[in-house]
């Protein structure tokens, strides 16, 4: 019998670090493990506070039960006095919060909420997959807007302004920009949420990175009537070291959380409670857990520098977040061949900028998410 998968899947491959993780680990069986410095996945514990709620929430009786779809009022509460504290964005927890099982399924929430077929959605090459693949999988049309730098990796919104957005109904944003490091300042986010009013455009602005390497974490809702077009995602994953928990959060007006709930709590349930209470505790670190993340990641990012240099990449040094964006020599094709043979002839792993899109195929992203002795035996190996 042949089965075929929905049309919706027909352009819609498995994700590049899901399949290349596999060939990772093949390779691994054949000899000297490979060094991935490909993904953005933290490898250092989260607070130790934080995990001890979690003992202590997980070892009552009465906390295993399903939860309630919206998330319980103390994570509400702790997001939006983080949201106050570090972006000065004032939120009401009962109306403008949404806790995620990790942005990226609000990524995915958010497409199947507002598009359909016959719709398009902007989304930036490069930029981070999931935008394009959700877009894609919620049956709109889906049109990249190009980032380079010149442009500081900002988007042109006077030459896209004068393109035909009329059936333009949602703009993916994301700043700091991954992969390329790049931050916005003030005037271009109240710049884009003008445009997004003009155009009637409603923007989701993807923001998981604003504590990595970053001296002034800014919120695109603290822009003065943002709220009225635009969504914002935020995450546990990278800033409290909690990628594997999943833990993410959605910030909007309060009608905007509650048709996107309209799908979500059809598509899943509110999660553990423990998950819950430990994420509050993260929530409401002060500002010394950033200043030691960050002063780890940047004596990290001074190996990455290395290892760049001995690969003969440019590359500039006011990226922000947990990745090194860089430009390849031209001895080289596009970034996947550089990426290939590092692979192969040093056993490294870093990732082509081309799965970013073609903006990035001239690109390498390197992750700061290893310790300074595997990025050292990496540039040995490299050098
Ligand atoms: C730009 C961007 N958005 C969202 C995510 C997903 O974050 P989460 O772990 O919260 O799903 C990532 C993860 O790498 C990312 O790079």
């Amino acid at each position: 019998m042949q089965i075929q998968v929905a049309e919706r899947l027909q352009h819609t491959e498995e994700y590049y670090f899901s399949k290349k993780l596999r060939e990772i680990e093949e390779l691994n069986q054949s000899g000297e493990k490979v060094i991935n410095l490909g993904i953005g996945s933290p490898d250092l514990p989260p607070h130790p506070a934080v995990i001890e709620t979690l003992h202590e929430y997980a070892s009552l009786p009465h906390t295993h039960a399903y939860q309630n779809y919206r998330g319980i009022l103390p994570l509400r509460q702790a997001i939006a006095d983080w949201y106050d504290r570090y972006y000065g964005v004032s939120l009401d927890a009962h109306k403008n919060v949404l806790p995620l099982i990790g942005s990226k399924e609000g990524i995915v929430h958010i497409c199947m909420t507002y598009l359909a077929e016959g719709d398009e959605a902007l989304f930036p090459n490069p930029g981070y997959p999931a935008y394009s693949a959700a877009i894609r999988l919620s049956g709109a049309t889906g049109i990249p807007y190009n980032l380079n730098p010149e442009n500081d990796w900002l988007p042109d919104l006077d030459a896209l302004a004068k393109t035909d957005l009329s059936r333009v109904k949602l703009m993916w944003l994301n700043y700091p920009h991954m992969p390329t490091g790049a931050s916005a300042k003030d005037s271009f986010f109240r710049d884009v949420v003008a445009f997004a009013k003009q155009h009637h455009i409603l923007l989701c602005h993807d923001n998981p990175y604003s504590f990595i390497l970053n001296e002034h974490p800014k919120s695109l809702m603290s822009v003065d009537g943002a709220m009225d077009v635009a969504i914002e995602l935020n995450s546990l994953s990278k800033s409290a070291n909690m990628a594997g928990w999943r833990i993410g959060m959605l910030v909007a007006a309060e009608e905007r959380i509650n048709e996107i709930i309209r799908f979500k709590s059809n598509m899943d349930s509110g999660m553990f409670l423990p998950l819950h209470m430990a994420a509050a505790k993260a929530l409401s670190l002060g500002p010394q857990w950033y200043s030691e993340l960050n002063h780890i990641y940047r004596n990290r990012r001074k190996k990455v520098y290395q290892i760049l240099d001995a690969l003969g990449c440019t590359y500039d040094k006011a990226q922000v977040g947990l990745f090194m964006w860089a430009k390849i020599p031209e001895s080289y094709s596009n970034g996947y061949a550089l990426s290939d043979k590092v692979l192969q002839q040093s056993r490294v792993f870093i990732t082509p900028g081309g799965i970013f899109g073609s903006a990035g195929m001239g690109y390498i992203r390197v992750s700061l998410c290893a310790p300074e002795s595997v990025l050292d035996e990496a540039y040995k190996r490299i050098s």
